[in-house]
Protein backbone atom coordinates (compact mmCIF):
# COMPACT_ATOMS: atom_id res chain seq x y z
CA UNK A 1 0.00 0.00 0.00
CA UNK A 2 1.78 3.28 -1.04
CA UNK A 3 2.33 6.03 1.83
CA UNK A 4 -0.30 8.44 2.60
CA UNK A 5 0.98 11.94 0.17
CA UNK A 6 2.94 14.50 2.07
CA UNK A 7 1.15 17.81 3.04
CA UNK A 8 -2.82 16.36 2.86
CA UNK A 9 -5.53 17.77 5.22
CA UNK A 10 -4.90 15.09 8.55
CA UNK A 11 -8.24 14.75 10.77
CA UNK A 12 -8.58 14.03 14.22
CA UNK A 13 -11.04 12.66 16.37
CA UNK A 14 -13.27 15.16 18.41
CA UNK A 15 -16.06 12.58 19.92
CA UNK A 16 -16.88 9.38 20.05
CA UNK A 17 -20.28 7.76 20.89
CA UNK A 18 -21.39 3.97 22.21
CA UNK A 19 -24.21 2.09 22.36
CA UNK A 20 -25.47 -1.61 23.45
CA UNK A 21 -29.09 -2.89 23.41
CA UNK A 22 -30.45 -3.10 27.43
CA UNK A 23 -30.52 -7.59 27.31
CA UNK A 24 -27.82 -8.64 28.66
CA UNK A 25 -27.13 -12.67 27.48
CA UNK A 26 -25.15 -14.41 29.89
CA UNK A 27 -22.77 -17.40 29.40
CA UNK A 28 -25.12 -19.14 31.74
CA UNK A 29 -28.44 -18.46 29.59
CA UNK A 30 -26.49 -19.79 26.68
CA UNK A 31 -26.10 -22.91 28.66
CA UNK A 32 -29.55 -23.09 28.90
CA UNK A 33 -30.38 -23.26 25.72
CA UNK A 34 -27.59 -25.35 24.05
CA UNK A 35 -25.03 -27.59 24.77
CA UNK A 36 -21.93 -26.01 26.86
CA UNK A 37 -21.24 -24.17 29.86
CA UNK A 38 -20.36 -21.04 31.02
CA UNK A 39 -16.48 -21.92 31.79
CA UNK A 40 -15.88 -23.80 28.24
CA UNK A 41 -16.97 -20.32 26.79
CA UNK A 42 -14.76 -18.41 29.19
CA UNK A 43 -11.50 -20.23 28.22
CA UNK A 44 -11.71 -20.69 24.54
CA UNK A 45 -13.01 -17.22 24.01
CA UNK A 46 -13.19 -15.28 26.76
CA UNK A 47 -16.58 -14.23 26.68
CA UNK A 48 -19.03 -13.78 29.52
CA UNK A 49 -22.08 -11.86 28.46
CA UNK A 50 -22.89 -10.11 25.34
CA UNK A 51 -25.96 -7.64 24.69
CA UNK A 52 -28.58 -8.33 22.02
CA UNK A 53 -31.30 -6.66 20.76
CA UNK A 54 -32.27 -3.49 18.87
CA UNK A 55 -31.79 -2.39 14.64
CA UNK A 56 -28.86 -0.91 13.63
CA UNK A 57 -30.63 2.19 12.71
CA UNK A 58 -31.86 2.45 16.31
CA UNK A 59 -28.06 1.37 17.59
CA UNK A 60 -25.86 3.65 15.26
CA UNK A 61 -28.86 6.67 15.90
CA UNK A 62 -27.70 6.62 19.77
CA UNK A 63 -24.06 6.52 19.43
CA UNK A 64 -23.69 8.95 16.68
CA UNK A 65 -25.77 11.06 18.59
CA UNK A 66 -23.63 10.61 21.27
CA UNK A 67 -20.15 11.11 19.83
CA UNK A 68 -21.99 14.84 18.15
CA UNK A 69 -22.92 15.97 21.40
CA UNK A 70 -19.34 14.90 22.73
CA UNK A 71 -17.38 16.96 19.78
CA UNK A 72 -20.11 19.98 20.46
CA UNK A 73 -21.30 19.58 16.95
CA UNK A 74 -24.63 20.62 15.44
CA UNK A 75 -25.57 17.60 12.92
CA UNK A 76 -26.13 20.04 10.31
CA UNK A 77 -22.34 20.80 10.15
CA UNK A 78 -21.45 16.92 9.20
CA UNK A 79 -20.50 16.67 5.56
CA UNK A 80 -20.45 13.09 5.36
CA UNK A 81 -21.33 9.86 7.65
CA UNK A 82 -19.85 6.41 7.03
CA UNK A 83 -21.87 3.51 8.31
CA UNK A 84 -20.07 -0.14 8.99
CA UNK A 85 -22.42 -2.29 9.46
CA UNK A 86 -22.61 -6.17 8.04
CA UNK A 87 -26.65 -6.03 8.90
CA UNK A 88 -28.10 -3.38 7.54
CA UNK A 89 -32.08 -3.20 8.66
CA UNK A 90 -33.47 -3.21 4.90
CA UNK A 91 -31.38 -4.52 1.80
CA UNK A 92 -32.25 -1.07 0.47
CA UNK A 93 -32.12 1.76 1.29
CA UNK A 94 -28.83 1.98 2.87
CA UNK A 95 -29.11 2.04 6.84
CA UNK A 96 -27.11 5.42 7.02
CA UNK A 97 -29.68 7.15 4.91
CA UNK A 98 -32.30 6.40 8.09
CA UNK A 99 -29.29 6.99 10.39
CA UNK A 100 -28.87 10.94 8.81
CA UNK A 101 -32.47 11.49 8.86
CA UNK A 102 -33.00 10.54 12.03
CA UNK A 103 -30.34 12.61 13.95
CA UNK A 104 -31.26 15.48 11.52
CA UNK A 105 -27.96 15.83 9.38
CA UNK A 106 -28.14 17.11 5.79
CA UNK A 107 -25.15 15.52 4.32
CA UNK A 108 -23.73 12.06 1.52
CA UNK A 109 -24.39 8.86 3.68
CA UNK A 110 -23.34 5.28 2.70
CA UNK A 111 -22.71 1.92 4.63
CA UNK A 112 -19.61 0.06 4.45
CA UNK A 113 -19.44 -3.66 4.74
CA UNK A 114 -16.16 -5.31 5.10
CA UNK A 115 -17.16 -7.46 8.03
CA UNK A 116 -15.65 -6.85 11.01
CA UNK A 117 -12.81 -4.95 9.70
CA UNK A 118 -15.72 -2.09 8.49
CA UNK A 119 -14.90 0.51 11.62
CA UNK A 120 -11.20 0.89 10.28
CA UNK A 121 -12.14 0.48 6.25
CA UNK A 122 -14.86 3.49 7.04
CA UNK A 123 -12.13 5.24 9.04
CA UNK A 124 -9.51 5.01 6.04
CA UNK A 125 -12.41 6.40 3.88
CA UNK A 126 -13.78 9.32 5.84
CA UNK A 127 -9.57 10.69 6.31
CA UNK A 128 -10.37 10.30 2.17
CA UNK A 129 -13.23 12.45 2.26
CA UNK A 130 -11.51 15.01 4.51
CA UNK A 131 -8.27 14.72 2.55
CA UNK A 132 -10.54 16.04 -0.44
CA UNK A 133 -12.12 18.65 1.31
CA UNK A 134 -15.07 17.63 4.03
CA UNK A 135 -14.35 18.73 7.45
CA UNK A 136 -16.20 17.03 9.65
CA UNK A 137 -17.51 13.17 9.42
CA UNK A 138 -18.98 11.05 11.33
CA UNK A 139 -18.42 7.53 11.37
CA UNK A 140 -20.39 4.62 12.74
CA UNK A 141 -19.90 1.02 13.33
CA UNK A 142 -22.83 -1.21 13.96
CA UNK A 143 -23.60 -4.68 14.06
CA UNK A 144 -27.06 -7.06 15.23
CA UNK A 145 -25.48 -9.99 14.42
CA UNK A 146 -27.99 -11.72 16.36
CA UNK A 147 -30.20 -11.40 13.72
CA UNK A 148 -28.21 -13.45 11.85
CA UNK A 149 -27.02 -15.71 14.64
CA UNK A 150 -28.48 -19.35 14.61
CA UNK A 151 -29.79 -19.28 18.53
CA UNK A 152 -29.78 -23.16 18.17
CA UNK A 153 -25.49 -23.71 16.92
CA UNK A 154 -22.78 -23.36 19.97
CA UNK A 155 -20.14 -23.22 17.43
CA UNK A 156 -21.39 -19.56 16.48
CA UNK A 157 -24.06 -18.41 18.94
CA UNK A 158 -21.56 -18.36 22.10
CA UNK A 159 -19.91 -15.73 19.94
CA UNK A 160 -22.14 -13.36 18.49
CA UNK A 161 -23.96 -10.52 19.82
CA UNK A 162 -25.01 -6.82 18.24
CA UNK A 163 -23.81 -2.99 19.56
CA UNK A 164 -22.25 0.40 17.90
CA UNK A 165 -19.64 3.05 18.57
CA UNK A 166 -18.76 5.98 16.57
CA UNK A 167 -16.41 9.04 16.16
CA UNK A 168 -16.19 12.32 14.88
CA UNK A 169 -13.38 13.21 12.79
CA UNK A 170 -12.56 16.76 12.09
CA UNK A 171 -10.15 18.12 9.31
CA UNK A 172 -6.75 19.43 10.91
CA UNK A 173 -4.72 21.94 9.51
CA UNK A 174 -2.12 22.19 11.95
CA UNK A 175 -0.46 18.81 11.61
CA UNK A 176 -1.36 17.21 14.90
CA UNK A 177 -3.83 14.02 15.68
CA UNK A 178 -2.92 12.57 11.72
CA UNK A 179 -3.54 8.94 10.13
CA UNK A 180 0.07 7.79 9.83
CA UNK A 181 -0.31 4.76 8.26
CA UNK A 182 -2.82 2.20 7.06
CA UNK A 183 -3.87 -1.11 5.35
CA UNK A 184 -6.98 -2.56 3.96
CA UNK A 185 -7.00 -6.32 2.64
CA UNK A 186 -9.49 -8.36 1.73
CA UNK A 187 -8.78 -12.39 -0.04
CA UNK A 188 -12.74 -13.16 -1.80
CA UNK A 189 -11.11 -17.02 -2.15
CA UNK A 190 -11.83 -17.72 1.79
CA UNK A 191 -15.25 -16.93 1.43
CA UNK A 192 -16.03 -20.34 2.51
CA UNK A 193 -14.86 -20.63 5.76
CA UNK A 194 -17.43 -17.70 7.31
CA UNK A 195 -20.76 -16.52 5.61
CA UNK A 196 -24.40 -15.96 5.61
CA UNK A 197 -26.32 -15.78 3.07
CA UNK A 198 -29.39 -13.08 2.62
CA UNK A 199 -31.69 -14.15 5.34
CA UNK A 200 -29.66 -16.91 6.43
CA UNK A 201 -27.41 -17.36 9.65
CA UNK A 202 -23.89 -17.13 9.84
CA UNK A 203 -21.61 -20.19 9.02
CA UNK A 204 -18.33 -20.72 10.43
CA UNK A 205 -14.98 -22.90 10.43
CA UNK A 206 -13.87 -21.33 13.53
CA UNK A 207 -10.91 -23.25 13.57
CA UNK A 208 -9.81 -21.88 9.92
CA UNK A 209 -11.20 -18.70 10.97
CA UNK A 210 -9.00 -18.86 13.99
CA UNK A 211 -5.60 -19.67 12.04
CA UNK A 212 -6.34 -16.93 9.20
CA UNK A 213 -7.26 -14.52 12.19
CA UNK A 214 -4.18 -14.28 13.59
CA UNK A 215 -2.24 -14.23 10.45
CA UNK A 216 -4.04 -11.27 8.43
CA UNK A 217 -4.23 -9.09 11.78
CA UNK A 218 -0.46 -9.50 12.32
CA UNK A 219 0.13 -8.81 8.86
CA UNK A 220 -2.11 -5.75 8.04
CA UNK A 221 -0.91 -4.33 11.34
CA UNK A 222 2.79 -4.80 10.34
CA UNK A 223 1.99 -3.02 6.83
CA UNK A 224 0.44 0.09 8.80
CA UNK A 225 3.20 0.15 11.06
CA UNK A 226 5.83 0.38 8.20
CA UNK A 227 3.87 2.97 6.47
CA UNK A 228 3.73 4.80 9.24
CA UNK A 229 7.29 4.33 10.09
CA UNK A 230 6.70 3.40 13.64
CA UNK A 231 7.96 -0.03 15.36
CA UNK A 232 5.94 -2.03 17.41
CA UNK A 233 7.02 -0.99 21.31
CA UNK A 234 6.04 3.01 20.44
CA UNK A 235 2.71 1.87 20.36
CA UNK A 236 0.54 3.02 23.42
CA UNK A 237 -2.63 1.63 23.19
CA UNK A 238 -3.94 -1.55 20.30
CA UNK A 239 -7.32 -1.82 19.77
CA UNK A 240 -8.10 -5.10 18.15
CA UNK A 241 -10.88 -6.22 16.99
CA UNK A 242 -13.39 -8.07 19.64
CA UNK A 243 -13.84 -11.83 18.42
CA UNK A 244 -11.45 -14.09 20.58
CA UNK A 245 -9.15 -13.05 23.62
CA UNK A 246 -6.96 -15.89 22.73
CA UNK A 247 -6.61 -14.09 19.08
CA UNK A 248 -5.99 -10.96 20.41
CA UNK A 249 -3.21 -12.73 23.19
CA UNK A 250 -1.68 -14.21 19.67
CA UNK A 251 -1.88 -11.19 17.59
CA UNK A 252 -0.15 -9.48 20.44
CA UNK A 253 2.23 -11.39 21.14
CA UNK A 254 3.77 -11.91 17.39
CA UNK A 255 3.19 -7.97 17.07
CA UNK A 256 5.93 -7.73 20.26
CA UNK A 257 2.63 -5.47 22.44
CA UNK A 258 2.41 -6.25 25.45
CA UNK A 259 -1.50 -7.23 26.29
CA UNK A 260 -1.50 -4.80 28.82
CA UNK A 261 -1.14 -2.12 26.01
CA UNK A 262 -4.96 -3.78 24.33
CA UNK A 263 -7.98 -2.68 24.71
CA UNK A 264 -10.58 -5.48 25.27
CA UNK A 265 -13.85 -5.55 25.96
CA UNK A 266 -14.95 -8.91 24.66
CA UNK A 267 -15.88 -10.27 27.89
CA UNK A 268 -18.77 -8.40 28.00
CA UNK A 269 -19.74 -7.29 24.59
CA UNK A 270 -19.05 -10.69 22.98
CA UNK A 271 -18.30 -10.04 18.79
CA UNK A 272 -20.16 -7.37 18.00
CA UNK A 273 -18.39 -7.28 14.35
CA UNK A 274 -18.20 -3.52 13.02
CA UNK A 275 -19.08 -2.21 16.24
CA UNK A 276 -16.01 -3.80 18.48
CA UNK A 277 -13.23 -2.19 17.82
CA UNK A 278 -15.03 1.48 18.26
CA UNK A 279 -16.60 -0.41 21.35
CA UNK A 280 -13.44 -1.08 22.71
CA UNK A 281 -11.69 2.17 21.98
CA UNK A 282 -14.76 3.97 23.66
CA UNK A 283 -14.03 2.18 26.59
CA UNK A 284 -10.35 2.98 26.40
CA UNK A 285 -11.08 6.96 26.48
CA UNK A 286 -13.15 6.91 28.93
CA UNK A 287 -10.66 4.77 31.37
CA UNK A 288 -8.33 8.13 30.18
CA UNK A 289 -6.12 5.17 27.93
CA UNK A 290 -5.84 7.29 25.21
CA UNK A 291 -3.41 10.91 25.69
CA UNK A 292 -2.58 13.69 22.91
CA UNK A 293 0.64 12.41 21.01
CA UNK A 294 0.13 9.00 22.10
CA UNK A 295 0.22 6.51 18.84
CA UNK A 296 -2.96 4.31 18.37
CA UNK A 297 -3.08 1.02 16.40
CA UNK A 298 -6.41 -0.17 15.48
CA UNK A 299 -6.14 -3.24 14.00
CA UNK A 300 -9.32 -5.40 13.01
CA UNK A 301 -10.34 -9.09 10.64
CA UNK A 302 -13.19 -10.64 9.84
CA UNK A 303 -15.08 -12.43 6.96
CA UNK A 304 -13.88 -11.50 3.27
CA UNK A 305 -11.51 -12.45 4.76
CA UNK A 306 -11.09 -8.71 5.49
CA UNK A 307 -8.78 -7.35 7.47
CA UNK A 308 -7.81 -3.17 8.15
CA UNK A 309 -5.85 -1.51 9.81
CA UNK A 310 -4.64 2.43 10.80
CA UNK A 311 -2.03 3.51 13.16
CA UNK A 312 -3.06 7.04 14.66
CA UNK A 313 -1.18 9.71 16.03
CA UNK A 314 -3.45 11.07 19.01
CA UNK A 315 -4.70 14.56 18.82
CA UNK A 316 -6.00 16.83 21.04
CA UNK A 317 -9.41 16.97 19.70
CA UNK A 318 -11.18 15.38 22.82
CA UNK A 319 -13.38 17.80 25.12
CA UNK A 320 -11.07 16.59 28.42
CA UNK A 321 -7.94 17.45 25.62
CA UNK A 322 -8.96 20.47 23.87
CA UNK A 323 -6.37 23.21 25.32
CA UNK A 324 -8.80 25.71 23.45
CA UNK A 325 -9.90 27.40 20.91
CA UNK A 326 -10.88 24.59 18.36
N1 LIG B 1 -19.49 -25.29 24.05
C1 LIG B 1 -18.95 -26.44 24.44
N2 LIG B 1 -18.16 -27.20 23.63
C2 LIG B 1 -17.97 -26.74 22.37
C3 LIG B 1 -18.55 -25.55 21.89
C4 LIG B 1 -19.35 -24.81 22.78
N3 LIG B 1 -19.94 -23.65 22.44
N4 LIG B 1 -18.17 -25.37 20.61
C5 LIG B 1 -17.39 -26.40 20.30
N5 LIG B 1 -17.27 -27.24 21.35
C6 LIG B 1 -16.52 -28.48 21.47
C7 LIG B 1 -16.20 -29.08 20.11
O1 LIG B 1 -17.24 -29.93 19.68
C8 LIG B 1 -14.92 -29.84 20.40
O2 LIG B 1 -15.23 -31.05 21.03
P1 LIG B 1 -14.40 -32.39 20.69
O3 LIG B 1 -12.98 -32.08 21.11
O4 LIG B 1 -15.07 -33.43 21.51
O5 LIG B 1 -14.54 -32.56 19.22
C9 LIG B 1 -14.21 -28.96 21.43
O6 LIG B 1 -15.24 -28.15 22.04
C10 LIG B 1 -13.16 -28.06 20.84
O7 LIG B 1 -13.75 -27.39 19.72
P2 LIG B 1 -12.90 -26.45 18.79
O8 LIG B 1 -13.74 -26.03 17.63
O9 LIG B 1 -11.57 -27.11 18.54
O10 LIG B 1 -12.67 -25.21 19.77
P3 LIG B 1 -11.74 -23.98 19.55
O11 LIG B 1 -10.74 -23.94 20.61
O12 LIG B 1 -11.27 -23.88 18.13
O13 LIG B 1 -12.74 -22.77 19.80
C11 LIG B 1 -13.95 -21.11 18.61
C12 LIG B 1 -13.86 -22.58 18.94
C13 LIG B 1 -14.21 -20.34 19.87
C14 LIG B 1 -15.14 -20.91 17.65
C15 LIG B 1 -12.62 -20.63 17.96
O14 LIG B 1 -12.26 -21.53 16.94
C16 LIG B 1 -12.71 -19.24 17.40
O15 LIG B 1 -12.88 -18.27 18.13
N6 LIG B 1 -12.53 -19.07 16.08
C17 LIG B 1 -12.55 -17.77 15.45
C18 LIG B 1 -13.97 -17.32 15.29
C19 LIG B 1 -14.09 -15.86 14.90
O16 LIG B 1 -13.27 -15.06 15.28
N7 LIG B 1 -15.14 -15.54 14.16
C20 LIG B 1 -15.50 -14.20 13.90
C21 LIG B 1 -14.88 -13.63 12.70
S1 LIG B 1 -15.26 -11.98 12.53
C22 LIG B 1 -16.65 -11.73 11.56
O17 LIG B 1 -16.53 -11.36 10.42
C23 LIG B 1 -18.02 -11.94 12.13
Amino acid sequence: MPAPPANIRNAIITGWGTSQPEKILTNHDLAEMMDTSHDWIVERTGIHSRRVGGSTVGLSVESGRQALDRAGIDPKEIDALVLATTTPDRCVPASSAAVQQELGMRCGAFDVNAACSGFVYGLVTAHGLIAMGANKVLVIGTDTLARITDWSDRNTAVLFADGSGAVVLEATESGEGQLLGWHLDADGSAERFLYAEIGGFIHMDGKEVFRRAVRIMVDSAQQSLAQAGVSADEISLIVPHQANIRIIEAACQRLGVPIEKAATVLHNTGNTSSASIPLALGAAIDANRVNPGDLVLLVGFGAGMTAASAVLRWGDGLPHHRSGGR
